[in-house]
Parts: structure tokens; sequence; C-alpha cells
């Protein structure tokens, strides 16, 4: 089996975690205010036993919302910012992005947001079950190559995780410009436990939508938005 076709690494992370140099005042945010809005008892370094996390007492008992890889942060603060009674967590590893994010929440002043500077996957295995209320996908990696579709996170492997933390009645959305992203999505999303809400396209985002660095870049360059609303079953 060629490394290619292996089956992915439990703990591996593919993509770039580090790109282009961090700006003095970025270095800055990433000193002083990363550790103090990073979750604890994440990693396997920080949690080996897996205890899972007290979310009463990140939330202070408000609804718990999730962003799965959010990329410059923009959607994310905007959240934060427009639902001040949500509590909302990030999870991107890519280093520049985090560092986006924290100038971001220091411009905007929101206190509701946390992250977990990593793979996604580290904080599912410590949520417990069915505490996310509403989660974001806001154009995840497309993996084009039809041998890397399996690493895309619309597959039963991040799915089934996903699944197991959302409340009943949950709702879950992805936005993507790749067609064949699509069609894997309501394909696998349902399997996982969900019901398609809505499915709309260029013009009909959410009403709360915030165009992202990645939306943009597609409309640039001439691909269309997708949008998928799904509610978790139960
Ligand atoms: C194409 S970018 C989109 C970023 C942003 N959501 C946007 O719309 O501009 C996808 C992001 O997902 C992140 N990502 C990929 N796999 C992830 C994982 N397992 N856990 C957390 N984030 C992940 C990547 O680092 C990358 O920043």
């Amino acid at each position: 089996m060629s490394e290619d076709q292996a089956a992915p690494e439990r703990r591996n992370f593919y993509g770039r975690v580090h790109g282009k140099t961090l700006r003095a005042s970025q270095k800055t945010y990433l000193a002083e205010d990363l550790e103090r809005l990073s979750l604890a008892g994440v990693t396997v370094a920080d949690n080996p036993a897996r205890v899972s996390l007290d979310v009463a007492a990140i939330t202070g008992g408000r609804p718990l919302w999730l962003e799965v890889g959010f990329g410059g942060g923009e959607h994310l603060v905007h959240m934060a910012a427009r639902y001040p009674g949500i509590a909302i967590i990030g999870c991107e590893p890519f280093v520049n992005g985090i560092a986006m994010l924290l100038g971001k929440i220091r411009a905007a002043g929101v206190d509701n947001l946390c992250i977990h500077p990593g793979d996604v996957r580290d904080l599912f295995d410590v949520l417990p079950d069915a505490c996310v209320a509403k989660a974001f996908l806001n154009y995840p990696d497309p993996w084009p190559k039809a041998r890397h579709h399996r690493r895309r996170f619309v597959t039963q492997g991040y799915l089934s995780a996903l699944a197991r933390v959302m409340q009943p009645g949950a709702e879950f959305r992805v936005a993507t410009d790749i067609p064949d992203y699509v069609r894997q999505t309501l394909e696998e999303v349902p399997q996982a436990g969900f019901d398609l809400l809505a499915q709309t396209g260029r013009g009909a985002a959410w009403d709360d939508w915030l165009s992202t660095r990645y939306e943009q870049k597609a409309l640039r360059e001439g691909r269309d938005p997708h949008y998928l609303t799904f509610r978790r079953q139960g």
C-alpha cells in the first residue's frame, strides 16, 4: 500500500501548521493571549487519561457552539460578538490563523470565545456526549484527489465523533465551494445521524453569515458557494 493509500494515522494532521512568518504584533498576541484563551485538558499531553471536560465550567451554563477549522477567525469572532449569550470554541492548528484570530479578538473585545489550537479530534475525545448546540464547518480542506477524499472532514471518523457531542436537534452548518464536497457531505452527514434541513447557494447564505477568507477567494476565482444545514437527529 502506498503512502497515499494508507489509512490516515489517528493523530496525524494533514496540512500546514506554520505558514508565512508572523508579524511582530502577532507574536505578541500569541505570547500574551493564547494560553489564557486556550482550553486546558484537550491535548493528550495535557490530559493523558482523556478525562471529559467540565463543559459548565467552560460555558458558565451558556449554550456551547463549535467552529472547526476557523482559518483567520473572522466568522468565529463575528458569531461570538453577535451572540454574547453563547460560548463558542474554535479549533484550528494553523498558527498564522490563530495569530490572526487573536488580533480580531482584541479588536472586537469578545470574551465568550475560547480556542483549541490544534486538531478538532483531540477536542472530540474529551467533550461529553450531547453538549454542543451548534457547529460550523466553513470551507473545509477540499482534498481534491479521489484517493484523498477519506481525509475530508465529512467522513464517518470525524462525523460520528461530531454526532456524539452534538445535542439532539442541534444545527450543523457546512459551507463549501467544491461540488464534489457537496456530494460527499450529502451522502455522509445523514449516515452519521443528521437530517438535511436546507441547501442553498450564492446570495442565499444564512441570515447571520459572515463571508470568510476562503469564500472570498472562491468568489474571486469564479466558484459558487454552497450552504448546507443539517439537524442532529433525536
Ligand atoms: C480551507 S481552510 C478554511 C478556513 C476558514 N474556515 C475559512 O472559511 O476561511 C480549512 C481550515 O481547516 C483547518 N483544519 C483542517 N483539519 C482540521 C482539523 N482536524 N482540526 C481543526 N482544524 C482543521 C485547516 O488548518 C484550515 O485552516
